[in-house]
């Protein structure tokens, strides 16, 4: 008796394993995250994600001509603001010259082709550390989005290519693309983080913009009246579909791992890309493994971005982009 069909001939060599592999990275798939800080000369290691810094405007330059270089060719700005510009509406988020406006501008300054997005959510701004505005201990839904829009269309004036509303208010996406056609930014594209989980994978995150909820009296302590309960899968369906029918042009699922499932039904279910954030904790989690020496940094990261891809996402974001770009060849 002998097997009729032997399904160990396909991977009997490294030659015909590449073949017939079903998954390949390559530098497109990627959009790589960016903390942008004030001052001059920055570059700050963010401690909770060893190898990932703050970077003031210049050393922004600097980075984006690398990943150019690296074939990376999209990014995603975050911005650390000072504590004395916070306030509960987000003011500073609207001003022309604030940190995010410039970096905009820095970046198509250097690499006019690199494809800029924006997060845009309140929580960097917010002295409450809460992506909306905060009244009597809840978070304003429509008071907020109209905010949202203002921010994206300061956004697109300063030359962002997409905004990514992370805030997960309802509405927002049509309030923001109405905004976005009324003063002619009809080519802008929205990425809506669709499928956002309340999910403890943020923190360290939350370290590197200093955005945690604040511990106060009437504020909420955690995010769970807006972003979504991770146990929930038919919610995630129904926030993706509305966010496309509002006119996202990608949508999002937020984090990666322990959410492939929701990945591979959204990519089953809609039309348009699909993004997914590999998050602040997830790369804190493999770091900490690896220093230890009990887990190995590259294979695991690979296997990890590789199956994020397998499981249906378009578009990867991470901050392992440059490290998984080095291994490619
Ligand atoms: C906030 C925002 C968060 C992240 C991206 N945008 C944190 C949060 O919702 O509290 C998390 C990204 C990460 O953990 O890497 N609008």
């Amino acid at each position: 008796m002998h097997p009729l069909i032997r399904n160990r001939r396909l991977r009997s060599s490294e030659t015909i394993r590449r073949m017939v592999r079903e998954t390949v990275l390559t530098p497109h798939d990627f959009l790589v995250p960016l903390f942008v800080v004030e001052g001059k000369g920055i570059k700050q290691e963010i401690p909770s994600m060893p190898d990932y810094y703050r970077l003031s405007l210049d050393n922004l330059e600097k980075e984006v001509k690398e990943l150019w270089k690296m074939g990376l060719r999209a990014v995603l700005l975050f911005v650390k603001v000072p504590d004395d510009l916070k306030d509960n509406k987000g003011s500073e988020a609207l001003n022309p010259n604030g940190l995010m406006q410039l970096a905009i501008q820095h970046v198509k300054n250097v690499c006019p082709d690199m494809l800029v997005m924006t997060d845009v959510a309140l929580d960097p701004y917010s002295s409450y550390g809460h992506d909306g505005i905060v009244e009597n201990g809840r978070i304003l839904n429509d008071e907020t989005s109209e905010i949202l829009a203002e921010m994206s269309v300061s956004h697109a004036q300063a030359g962002a290519d997409f905004v990514a509303p992370s805030d997960m208010m309802d509405g927002r996406i049509l309030t923001i693309r109405e905004a976005l056609e009324e003063e002619g930014f009809i080519e802008t594209g929205i990425m809506s983080y669709s499928a956002k989980y309340a999910s403890s994978f943020y923190g360290p995150f939350r370290d590197a913009l200093d955005s945690a909820p604040v511990d106060m009296k009437n504020v909420p302590k955690d995010k769970k009246t807006y972003q979504m309960d991770y146990a929930n899968r038919l919610e995630a369906i129904k926030e993706t579909q509305m966010d496309i029918d509002e006119g996202a042009d990608i949508v999002m699922v937020k984090p990666g791992l322990c959410y492939l499932d929701i990945v591979r039904e959204i990519r089953n279910d809609v039309e348009v890309p699909v993004a997914v954030y590999q998050v602040s904790g997830e790369y804190a989690m493999l770091k900490a493994a690896a220093e230890k020496g009990w887990l190995e940094h590259d294979a695991v990261m690979m296997e990890q971005l590789t199956a994020i891809k397998r499981a249906g996402a378009d578009i990867i974001a991470s901050y392992f982009a440059k490290d998984a770009v080095r291994l490619m060849s």
